[in-house]
């Protein structure tokens, strides 16, 4: 079997809104590029709000620039992904993404665009907040995904998602919480903090975690408020504990995912999906050389 270059991709999804995932997704996408100078990073949101757009694009979309409701109907990245700011690629969001929903009711259609796409590297998928058509999507096209818990309201969502996977016989092996928003100073009873005790209930419930939390951190409300263009916290907020988190995270993903993330036979890669109640899927494909071919001969 052929060495093959890296193809992963990573979900952030949470039915509940502002626990973080955006915000989560966007920053991750740096951290991995900078600690990966060797792995293309491309982050793509599955919500309209364009704050992906704001935080990676160079510049003005361009009269009838694809965005990602073009390549869903090209059932292909490669039209639409922009390398943008700190070399990371993004896909252009839709206008709205009521459109693509619609045509997103086969819950194989992202990750068959995945696979069909020439991009080798990492694709980090940002979701809206809900477990709806394109939600799933990317819930099927993971290999990870990551799921922002808050507090105790979001752990309750946090549980829709684990049921969405179940439905989706997508093993739960497969998925990460991640502590968001953690106020330090949080103290519930008087003696044990929120954080904690967030922690033992995950554990009880016996969700995979990942070890790093991330802190409530003013200054990274400021980098996303400040009007304008998002800006990222590892440029613009060094010497925070968000900052050496968000490195911790990152470092953390990279691990949980070395064997995906390495040049490495499909064999090797395939033995790293997570064993569930679910059968293992293949891993992604890549796209054969020949679709480029294809492509020519259908202009
Ligand atoms: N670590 C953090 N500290 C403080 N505020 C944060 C942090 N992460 C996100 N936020 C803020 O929380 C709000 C929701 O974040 P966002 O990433 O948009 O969440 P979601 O995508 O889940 O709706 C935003 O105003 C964002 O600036
Ligand atoms: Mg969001």
């Amino acid at each position: 079997m052929p060495d093959l270059p890296p193809k992963a991709a990573i979900a952030v999804a949470c039915n509940k809104g502002g626990v973080g995932k955006t915000t989560l997704a966007t920053n991750l996408a740096i951290y991995l590029r900078a600690l990966r100078e060797d792995l293309p990073v491309a982050v793509l949101s599955l919500d309209d709000q364009r704050s992906v757009d704001r935080m990676f694009a160079l510049r003005d979309p361009a009269p009838g620039e694809g965005n990602l409701k073009h390549a869903w109907a090209e059932r292909s990245l490669d039209r639409v992904l922009q390398l943008g700011n700190y070399g990371v690629h993004f896909v252009p969001s839709p206008p709205e993404v009521a459109l693509l929903k619609a045509r997103a009711e086969d819950p194989a259609t992202l990750r068959r665009i995945l696979e069909r796409t020439h991009f080798e590297g990492l694709f980090v998928l940002d979701t809206k907040s809900d477990l709806e058509a394109l939600t799933e999507n990317a819930l099927h096209a993971a290999d990870r995904i990551l799921v922002p818990v808050a507090d105790w309201a979001s752990l309750d969502e946090a549980g829709k998602t684990f049921r969405a996977l179940d439905r989706g016989r997508i093993a739960a092996q497969r998925a990460r919480i991640v502590l968001t928003l953690v106020d330090r100073r949080t103290r519930v009873d008087g003696a044990r903090g929120l954080h904690e005790r967030l922690e033992a209930e995950i554990a009880a419930r016996g969700w995979p975690r990942y070890a790093t939390a991330l802190s409530r951190s003013p200054r990274v409300e400021t980098l996303n408020s400040g009007g304008g263009r998002p800006r990222s916290i590892l440029h613009h907020a060094r010497g925070t504990a968000v900052h050496a988190e968000m490195r911790a995270l990152a470092e953390e993903v990279l691990a949980d995912l070395a064997e995906l993330l390495a040049p490495a036979d499909a064999g090797a890669r395939a033995a790293v999906w997570g064993r569930g109640a679910a059968p293992p899927r293949p891993p992604l494909a890549r796209a054969r050389a020949t679709s480029i071919l294809e492509a020519f001969r259908r202009r």
